[in-house]
């Protein structure tokens, strides 16, 4: 039986075809896979299936009833639940409260202690592990996220997609992910699974549909394929994806951390030197302090103990502003909070931290013809799938606001880039791409600090390695002279802490 069908699902925005007649069946207990390239529709699809968009044409049954899913609310009546990449949780509340919120029973006062003993049956059963009481603020991503899953089977769903979920997680924590899919699988629950890494596709799930450009290609089974199958139907042809790192050149010393302490509570400080014309890649489970550095470096935070120079002048006291000047470009890790202005346009979004550059405003006034001429150079240059400039930052897909970002502070021939996670959430062509664009301005003398929780990308980008555990920098190398084995043993402080 099927447990989704979507008939010929069309939907427009303005001029944009984000879905063309797409069909989608998906049956009673699998795992499918939902993949395509960057703005390929993927993520709309879904929120047409979870009431949060009404498609403009064509038809959809749930477990073989013809039904219109006008809410979310609705959506939820029919066993449907979906886990975005936002979490959509209230920081300030309890995991408890976070989970029966908008799932009161009757009309007075909630009866706690019946919902916590409905929950805990639920979780042995999934074999979930919360701490009800704890803040939800006090949790890491990967909680969050399992709250939000757990949130969703709580309210009854028989379905339940997944929008990116592993983008934003540590390798540790998808493996937890993965168990849990796999408890839910064989209690008879549906999944849609949205996803880049074709790893992941051909781990999980069962079946795999693959849209392109907002159209159906093909349903297949996952078993009669592999990753390069997989690839050539996204993108249309077949591709090689090669990264082409020549020999590494490096100059004089751009950035420099001296004696920074990175948690206060920590005995621990840091040194290390990113040259010109060099990848430095600090690799790291997330939280061991990657995202401190980022802000002291960027300027977002001041350190305390410790001082950080680019291109031999400390810039520890100097505003973003003023470090942005002296040519420093950030892709940070949380592009949401830090890089985008989701209410503005998309050439105001080029602005963004420009305001100040003489080539884009002059007395104080923005020159747009020159802004808009970059824009549009970079929107070519980057393929970045847009309908107008004009348009709203928050319209593109999630892939596609990245590809912006990282245009925009790469675009100016920054001296040192600070790149944190730059591939997050892209598909596979433009993650080559970005790569390659990286190796390019290493090429050209650029100095580049590579975070990332990624250890495929670290080991493959980096000429040179150093590993944060716990706020210290634990080990530093040559890239060549580490094994992978090695770098995953440093990363979990099983040697050299
Ligand atoms: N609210 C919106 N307003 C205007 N255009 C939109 C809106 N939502 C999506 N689009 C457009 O529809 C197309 C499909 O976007 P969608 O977010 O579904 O892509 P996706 O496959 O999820 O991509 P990604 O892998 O980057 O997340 C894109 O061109 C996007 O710009
Ligand atoms: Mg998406």
């Amino acid at each position: 039986m099927d447990a989704i069908r979507m008939n010929n699902i069309t939907k427009t925005f303005g001029t944009t075809v984000a879905l063309a007649g797409v069909d989608l069946r998906i049956r009673v207990g699998e795992v499918h896979c939902l993949l395509g390239e960057n703005g390929a529709g993927k993520s709309t699809l879904m929120n047409i299936l979870y009431g949060l968009y009404r498609a403009d044409s064509g038809d959809i049954a749930i477990n073989e009833v013809p039904v219109e899913i006008n809410s979310p609310k609705m959506a939820q009546s029919l066993h449907i639940g979906m886990v975005h990449q936002h979490f959509m949780l209230v920081e300030s509340m309890t995991v408890l409260q976070n989970i029966i919120l908008g799932n009161e029973e009757g009309t007075f006062a909630i009866d706690y202690k019946k919902c916590r003993e409905r929950i805990e049956v639920l979780e042995h059963l999934y074999h979930f592990d919360f701490d009800l009481d704890a803040k939800v603020s006090e949790l890491s991503v990967g909680e969050m996220q399992r709250v939000e899953i757990f949130k969703a089977v709580y309210r009854g769903a028989d379905i339940i997609i997944l929008d990116e979920p592993t983008a934003v997680l540590t390798p540790q924590e998808v493996s937890v992910l993965f168990r849990i899919l796999d408890d839910m699988r064989n209690q008879g629950k549906t999944i849609v699974f949205i996803t880049h890494k074709l790893q992941e596709t051909m781990r999980l799930s069962d079946r795999v549909t693959v849209l392109r450009n907002g159209k159906f290609v093909q349903t297949v089974e996952t078993k009669d394929m592999d990753p390069e199958t997989l690839a050539t139907m996204m993108v249309g042809h077949a591709v090689e994806l090669v990264t082409h790192k020549g020999a590494c050149c490096p100059g004089d010393p751009v950035l420099e951390i001296r004696g920074l302490k990175i948690f206060s509570t920590s005995e621990n400080t840091i040194n290390l030197t990113v040259r010109a014309g060099e990848i430095y890649g600090i690799a790291g489970v997330d939280g061991n302090g990657q995202q401190e550095l980022e802000r002291f470096i960027v300027g977002t935070e001041r350190p305390k103990i410790g001082e950080v120079w680019l291109n031999g002048s400390d810039i520890s006291a100097c505003t973003v502003a003023k470090r942005k000047k002296l040519g420093l470009g950030v892709i940070p890790s949380d592009r949401h909070r830090n890089a985008i202005l989701p209410g503005m346009s998309i050439v105001d979004n080029f602005l963004l931290g420009l305001q100040r550059n003489s080539r884009f405003s002059s007395m104080g006034l923005v020159r747009h013809k020159a802004l808009e001429a970059y824009a549009e150079s970079m929107i070519t240059a980057y393929a970045i799938k847009v309908s107008s400039e004009r348009q709203h930052i928050s319209e593109l897909s999630g892939g596609n606001q990245q590809k912006l970002v990282f245009s925009r502070e790469v675009g100016l021939d920054p001296v040192l880039l600070v790149a944190a996670q730059p591939v997050r959430g892209l598909d596979i062509g433009a993650i080559d791409y970005i790569h390659n664009q990286l190796l390019e301005l290493r090429d050209r003398g650029q100095a580049i600090l590579l975070i990332s929780t990624e250890l495929s990308e670290i080991m493959e980008m980096s000429d040179r390695i150093g590993v944060l555990y716990k706020g210290g920098l634990i080990v530093e190398r040559d890239a060549d002279d580490f094994t992978v084995e090695e770098l995953g043993l440093y990363m979990a402080g099983g040697k050299g802490a």
